[in-house]
């Protein structure tokens, strides 16, 4: 018995094969009954079963055996003992089980609870009547909170589920049904036998819904469920299935491989979507798309989500990693795959040049000293869910981008199909993806990867030119300035005043050189670059490392360098990425203290007529994070470094105006809202003022034209910051909409509004109301991220006083979000002394890494905010930038 306690993997001398799953949800009572009959095979001698549950109560004495061999003997085990903190089952019988194909069956009863996780009750309105429904959510180890399982992805089994449900019900799974028995009140569904997989796949559904549905080329049925009367905001996402399932058919030459495919929204939902295998599940917000309601911005992100999920219906179902250390196979590929998907289906949106925004949060993670390496290990279950984050997702998605782009599309795409072949229905490891593509390829793939996935962190490369050999210095980067001791084979590419000249080589030690001849080939290429004669760079010359940002590291040019490429910025000779990746590079060397804010902002001049819609949403990104650490370093500037920032954006709101017009593009209805809210936050009175006209014009009429989706939010911030706690009327007209709408995006906008206001009194207000029964906990994260600086210490205070509930009440990536928001704004070391010694009696390990990651962020301002101070210069250009 104790042997199994303490046990990161389960013992492995009897596998699961099939189970025989009969459910029996009881809606209004929040509960459900069940029983399991799982085939297995016993491989080696034991007298013991150890399988996981959890939250369960299970019948002992259900609990019994059979083999073949003694098929009418049936075994009852001795022993039925539950460990709460392994979360496992372990059964003892009194002899040695025979070795072979036995049959376990138990009975067993749980809650439907109220988080999110296992089998949950979610809530809704059906004719002004509350009514719950009965939703799975099983990713990472929460099967065992359903039934007693193997819950382990490599313990894939076939599963034929069976469900008993109200006859008025709609009740889903991963297969279709094939048989249905009415008994008056309830009927009984009979599910087709699924093929094998992993149990964190399995789902079932049960509630009332509407559906559209469509049927792909191959006859694979493919519908979205969602709120009675709402199946309409379902179209869009359906076509987005239908074409992506198309699309990865033949990227890996390998049809979907179950029968049907469903698509539900759920209301209370604790991530974005999760992929169940032909039953995946979606916030509202993330599957249902409105044109007269929602953004252009949210139809983008219903498209990548459902691009994304469908990806692991490849990715990740049909090939499953075989621990949660390679966690990054099914999320980073099936971040990187969306963009494909998006890309080949709306080539207008240019969707690669928006990944940067995903590589950029993987690097700005990944510069902490509290990063971890992609392959990470795991121990406990408890350690898997902080692992969903942007070194998973974004920079195993940016390392995939870079490996692709070093071995080429074809070959990328030929080795994937290959491997999918080979895993199907199994389970890979990270060195089984390398082995496939270093056979196809012939690179030495899995030494150059090693270096990406099994270090944290990733270099800066610095760049001198001197005397005509270029000098290359690689050294891991971290945000506060100092340095790591990683080191990187970094797949570099450069091109030289031109895309037409472009190298690539693999950077394989610290420093090396090369010179500018070799590079080029041609004493005419020389001559090109450096003039005759000359032993600078030539006017009018430019080198760009990292061409086209697909290389996941940053670069530092020498002065010369850098100079001309801010030149060519001016004259327009980069391409988008490569103008985001200069900014972005530039910006980080700012923040880690490597360069001056003064010459952040020169570099940010040279993008004064800058039209592509990634890079302005960047540079207000960082306008952002400027104005904040310059308010605490340089309160006198900050009026002329606003200004500044308004002077850069305002000519492109001018030219878009407030309301949508016909034909204009995608991007350009993004970029309006964007550039709104950050009018509006700046304190641009023009801005201001019309936000205020149209937002009166909305509360008399919520389908006036003057006030579109997309610039509804700018219009709520706006009104935002003018309200106090004297006068009100602003923020509770907004509350007002808030409850009269079921518009689940409406409700997200306002969320992420009403914090932002500068009064403190109102912040208070504003985070108080998360906590009440109008906000569904999935939807308090909104609230967070809004708040506004005047409101950091209120925020904190009310972090601490309520944190007993709060950590009670949300769990997983949904508490920690509390923490990274509230915390992370902050730049002083005594805050972040004062928020260590608050959870110093606090800490658990769910949330460990991300308030170590916060309080380091927050030494990290400190430390660029006392830099600012320093830099002398700084007074002197912002009034002159700020006047231009
Ligand atoms: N597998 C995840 C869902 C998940 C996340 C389960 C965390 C358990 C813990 C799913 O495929 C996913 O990645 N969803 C994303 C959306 C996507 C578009 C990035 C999400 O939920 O944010
Ligand atoms: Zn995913």
């Amino acid at each position: 018995m104790e042997q199994f306690k303490g046990k990161s993997r389960l013992p492995s001398f009897a596998i699961p094969k099939r189970y025989e799953l009969d459910l029996v949800p009881d809606l209004s009572g929040c509960k459900f009954g069940g029983s399991v009959r799982i085939s297995v095979d016993v491989v080696s001698d034991t007298r013991f079963i150890v399988l996981n549950s959890a939250a369960l109560s299970i019948d002992s004495q259900s609990v019994r055996f059979r083999s073949p061999q003694s098929w009418f003997q049936e075994l009852s085990p001795s022993e039925v003992v539950l460990v709460e903190e392994d979360e496992i089952l372990v059964l003892g019988f009194d002899e040695v089980l025979p070795i072979g194909e036995g049959v376990l069956a138990i009975a067993f009863a749980g809650t439907l609870n109220d988080q999110m996780k296992g089998f949950y009750r979610s809530t809704y309105e059906h004719n002004g009547e509350k009514k719950n429904m009965a939703v799975t959510q099983f990713e990472p180890a929460d099967a065992r909170r359903c039934f007693p399982c193997w819950d382990e992805p490599a313990m894939k089994a076939s599963f034929k589920i069976t469900l008993v449900v109200p006859t008025e019900l709609v009740a889903l799974s991963n297969m279709p049904v094939t048989e249905e028995k009415v008994d008056g009140l309830v009927k009984t569904l009979y599910f087709q036998e699924s093929p094998i997989m992993s149990s964190y796949l399995v789902a079932i559904v049960v509630g009332l819904f509407d559906y559209v549905e469509a049927v792909t080329p191959d006859g694979i049925n493919v519908r979205v469920y969602c709120q009675v009367g709402k199946s309409d905001q379902g179209k869009f996402a359906l076509d987005v299935a239908v074409k992506s399932l198309n699309l990865y058919k033949g990227y890996f030459a390998e049809p979907y491989a179950l029968p049907k495919l469903d698509m539900v929204a759920i209301p209370d939902f604790a991530a974005g979507a999760m992929e169940n295998y032909g039953l995946v599940t979606y916030r509202e917000t993330a599957l249902l798309y409105d044109a007269r309601h929602s953004a252009a911005s949210s139809k983008q992100g219903v498209a990548i989500t459902v691009a994304h999920e469908l990806a692991h219906q490849w990715f990740g179902n049909l090939v499953t990693m075989e621990w949660w250390t390679h966690l990054w196979l099914n999320e980073g590929f099936a971040t990187w795959m969306s963009y494909l998907a998006v890309d080949s289906i709306f080539p207008e949106w240019n969707i690669w040049t928006q990944f940067l925004d995903d590589s950029t949060s993987g690097l700005r993670l990944d510069a902490l000293a509290e990063s971890h390496p992609i392959e990470v290990d795991i121990n406990h279950a408890s350690e898997i869910d902080e692992i969903f984050d942007d070194i998973s997702y974004s920079k195993g998605a940016a390392v995939i981008r870079m490996l692709q782009s070093y071995l080429g599309a074809s070959c990328f795409q030929r080795s994937l199909a290959s491997y999918i072949k080979r895993y199907a229905f199994s389970n890979a490891k990270t060195e089984d993806l390398w082995a496939v593509l270093e056979e196809e390829s012939g690179e030495p793939v899995k030494m150059l990867m090693n270096s990406w996935t099994k270090q944290k962190g990733y270099p800066v490369v610095s760049l001198t030119l001197k005397s005509q050999v270029l000098e290359f210095d690689q050294t891991h980067f971290l945000a506060d300035g100092s340095s790591g001791d990683g080191q990187w084979i970094v797949p570099l590419t450069l091109c030289c005043s031109s895309y037409n000249a472009q190298k690539k080589f693999l950077l394989k030690t610290k420093y090396d050189k090369l010179d500018i001849l070799e590079l080029l080939g041609s004493p005419s290429g020389k001559a090109s670059l450096f003039g005759e004669n000359s032993q600078g760079i030539a006017g009018g010359s430019w080198i760009k490392f990292n061409v086209d940002q697909t290389g996941f590291y940053r670069v530092k040019y020498d002065v010369e360098l850098a100079a001309a490429l801010i030149n060519a910025v001016k004259s327009k000779q980069l391409s988008a990425t490569d103008r985001y990746g200069l900014l972005e590079d530039s910006f980080a060397l700012c923040m880690a203290c490597k360069q001056t804010l003064s010459s952040l902002l020169s570099l940010l001049d040279a993008y004064r007529e800058e039209l592509e819609y990634t890079v302005l949403s960047h540079i207000i990104t960082i306008s952002y994070k400027v104005i904040s650490v310059a308010a605490d370093a340089i309160p006198g500037l900050l009026d002329d470094i606003k200004r500044f920032f308004i002077g850069i954006l305002q000519v492109h709101a001018q030219k878009l105006g407030w309301e949508s017009r016909d034909g204009e593009s995608h991007l350009d209805v993004m970029l309006r809202g964007e550039l709104l809210i950050a009018l509006a936050k700046f304190g641009h009175d023009i801005t201001h003022n019309e936000a205020v006209r149209r937002f009166e014009a909305f509360l008399n009429d919520r389908n006036t034209l003057l006030l579109p989706p997309d610039t509804r939010k700018a219009a709520y911030v706006a009104i935002m910051q003018t309200v106090t706690i004297s006068n009100k009327s602003g923020y509770e007209s907004l509350l007002r909409i808030y409850r009269e709408t079921d518009e689940s995006q409406e409700k997200v906008r306002i969320l992420g509004s009403l914090a932002s206001c500068p009064d403190p009194e109102i912040v208070l207000e504003a985070l108080n109301f998360l906590l009440t029964t109008e906000v569904r906990n999935q939807d308090a994260v909104y609230g967070l991220g809004g708040v506004s600086r005047n409101g950091r210490e209120t925020a904190w205070k009310w972090l601490k006083e309520n944190w007993e509930y709060i950590s009670k009440t949300w769990a997983g990536s949904l508490l920690t979000s509390f923490i990274s928001s509230i915390v992370s704004p902050f730049s002083s070391d005594e805050k972040a002394e004062e928020i260590e010694s608050f959870f110093s009696s606090r800490i658990t390990p769910s949330i460990t890494r991300t308030l170590k990651q916060s309080i380091e962020r927050v030494k990290i301002n400190s430390k660029w905010r006392e830099s600012i101070r320093n830099d002398h210069s700084l007074g002197e250009v912002v009034k002159e930038l700020s006047h231009k």
